[in-house]
């Protein structure tokens, strides 16, 4: 039996979720509250991890360790690096790398962490069909795709940052969990798949942007996944 691992940075990209599921139990470790119950049928547990990749590797190994997850599904926000992706529409990872590792002086390609042997990490391709087909029943209006997520601890908010993380690592979107969870999903051989809904472009005009889209494309991307947990029990 499937048991997911769903993850949001923010209190406001899981709490629909939380309120949308039988809670069983709650329990705390490493300062985040893991909600354990049935949502759409599907045995999950829900975390708002907090913000950074950080907090996000963290709460992933603990997802694997204390809670013995079958997938993890990331679920938030992100700003657009791809000009076919608009604020309000979707991404769907492929795959995820860091935009800010750099070993290069040592022969590593930058995103690359050294001495693990890869660079992308690559999500599931049954996960992201899955959230396809889910995409098209919940949100038929909004335009979904897949692509890459490329993850920092920066909040990108300057056109030069976002052509470099365009021209450097080919990213659809950037946002400062998914990596972590797709490498801390990796170490542990567990499927995953980030889910993002776009909030900003990641340019000058982030700041002013992000506030405003944020609450609605936390929504959007949760309606996804709370669908797509229905069709992976
Ligand atoms: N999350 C949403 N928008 C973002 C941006 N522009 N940079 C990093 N994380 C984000």
């Amino acid at each position: 039996m499937n048991k997911l691992g769903i993850i949001g940075a923010m209190e406001l990209e899981v709490e629909q979720l939380k309120s949308e599921m039988t809670v069983d139990a709650i329990s705390k470790k490493a300062g985040m509250d893991f909600y354990e119950g049935i949502l759409n049928g599907t045995r999950v547990v829900v975390v708002r991890s907090g913000v950074g990749k950080v907090n996000a590797a963290l709460c992933t190994q603990i997802l694997a360790d204390l809670f013995a997850v079958t997938h993890i599904i990331n679920t938030g926000v992100a700003g657009s690096l791809n000009p076919a992706l608009d604020i309000g529409d979707i991404l769907i990872s492929t795959d995820a790398l860091h935009h800010d590792v750099d070993a290069s002086i040592f022969g590593y390609r930058p995103g690359e962490v050294p001495q693990l042997g890869i660079r992308e990490f690559p999500a599931s391709q049954e996960l992201a069909q899955a959230a396809k087909v889910a995409c098209e029943k919940v949100n038929p209006d909004i335009h979904a795709v897949l692509g890459r997520v490329v993850s920092g601890d920066q909040f990108i908010s300057d056109k030069a940052v976002k052509d470099r993380l365009i021209r450097e690592f080919q990213g659809d979107c950037t946002e400062m969990e998914g990596a972590s969870i797709a490498q801390g999903a990796y170490l542990n051989d567990i499927p995953f798949v980030i889910i993002r809904a776009i909030s900003d472009k990641a340019d000058d005009s982030a700041q002013m942007d992000y506030p405003v889209f944020e609450a609605a494309a936390a929504k959007h991307s949760a309606a996804l996944v709370r669908e797509m947990a229905g069709r992976l029990s």
